[in-house]
């Protein structure tokens, strides 16, 4: 899919530069992800606002976890920000179904840092926080400017695919993912180009972390998007075809960028200020590909200051050898074994018609759950 950056709106353009050259150096507490799990009541009713109307600062000023660049862009698209949130929490979400059976299962916690401090380490899992979030808005943006949704946004305008059969006509309303993919790129990366960094510094580091993770959650999504095509014409006789661009399931994604999280690359900022690998006999990552920075802490004990819960008191498997087995999982400490029933529906059966008998089955099982 070729990108094109024709549709994005001047004004956003032009409050880009202005938020870039800002460099403000305030320390936001929180993240903008924060969206997506609160309730934001007033970002229904700002769906239907223009750009520049004069409610938008009060919404926009209430959205705690937004950094100064990302209040402006929310002053600008207000009409945005619900899709914006959806996003976000897709992202958690996806992000608690990939990690269910790991020692760290992306929990939160109760205020706008969403994560609590494991975000402060520059680890994998934060480059997975990032993709994911980031790709979470790709896919709800892009998706609410194929439903009319946003005025300033509709069907995609992306070009045919060299490869489609000539016959086949390109012009259903595709998901808008050039469109998608440009608001937040705007909207995420904004955060890391508020403040100046001492070139090759830490800091530096991991902003251009977040940054590369940012780009590669955006590119998973228009990576595992497909051409889908619908027949058209009198009692299915595909008289006539249609294509055009649509998304993936976002679990499609999810499981993406987890394959891209298992082989991540660790990297380092080097004098010049441009991550460089830690250990050259590996491949160099492109775009699509995860970074760190740092190796990620064990997450076996509770631990505040690390924001590790510890893996105390979660199921696991006995029989497994992988990450969900109570090897791993306990991390050799052992665990208990509890006995349990539990009644199921069993031996249904269907009657003509239409009906389903079943019995309810009693089941022992043993549930085994970290010491
Ligand atoms: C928590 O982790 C930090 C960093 O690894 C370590 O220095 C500290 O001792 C740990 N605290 C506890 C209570 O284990
Ligand atoms: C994650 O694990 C903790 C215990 O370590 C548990 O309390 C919590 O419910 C789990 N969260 C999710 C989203 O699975
Ligand atoms: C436990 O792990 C084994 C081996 O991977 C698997 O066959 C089994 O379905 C798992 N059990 C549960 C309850 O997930």
């Amino acid at each position: 899919m070729t990108m094109t950056a024709g549709n994005i709106p001047l004004a956003l353009k032009s409050l880009l530069l202005i938020a870039t050259a800002a460099a403000a150096a305030s320390t936001v507490p929180g993240t903008w992800i924060n969206l997506g799990l609160r309730h934001f009541p007033q970002l229904e009713a700002a769906q239907t606002m223009e750009t520049y109307d004069a409610g938008a600062s009060t919404i926009c000023g209430a959205l705690k976890g937004l950094s100064q660049g990302q209040g402006k862009l929310c002053q600008l698209s207000v009409d945005h920000m619900s899709s914006v949130a959806k996003g976000a929490k897709f992202g958690v979400l996806e992000c608690q179904h990939q990690f269910r059976d790991r020692r760290w299962n992306c929990s939160t916690v109760h205020d706008e840092t969403v994560f609590g401090p494991v975000l402060r380490i520059a680890s994998r899992e934060t480059a997975f926080v990032h993709a994911i979030t980031a790709a979470g808005v790709v896919y709800s943006i892009s998706r609410s400017c194929r439903d009319g949704q946003l005025s300033s946004c509709g069907c995609s305008r992306s070009s045919r695919p060299r490869d489609l059969n000539r016959d086949w006509i390109w012009g259903g309303c595709g998901d808008n993912l050039e469109y998608g993919y440009k608001f937040t790129q705007a909207f995420v990366d904004v955060r890391e180009r508020e403040r100046s960094f001492k070139r090759g510094s830490r800091e530096q580091g991991r902003s251009l972390m977040n940054l590369h993770n940012n780009e590669a959650g955006r590119r998973a999504v228009i990576k595992r998007s497909k051409v889908t095509c619908k027949c058209h014409g009198v009692s299915g006789s595909c008289s006539l075809i249609t294509c055009w661009q649509q998304l993936a399931s976002f679990r499609e994604i999810g499981d993406f960028l987890l394959d891209k999280y298992d082989g991540a690359t660790e990297v380092r900022v080097n004098r010049r200020g441009r991550l460089s690998m830690r250990d050259p006999r590996f491949s160099v990552p492109t775009a699509n590909d995860l970074v760190y920075l740092d190796d990620s802490p064990n997450y076996c004990l509770p631990n505040d200051t690390l924001g590790s819960l510890g893996t105390q008191g979660r199921a696991c498997n006995r029989t497994s050898s992988g990450m969900d087995g109570c090897n791993l999982l306990c991390c050799g400490r052992g665990y208990n074994t509890q006995k349990s029933t539990i009644r199921e529906r069993c031996e249904c059966k269907f009657h003509w018609c239409c009906y389903v008998e079943c019995k309810t089955c009693v089941k022992n099982v043993d549930i085994h759950t970290c010491k």
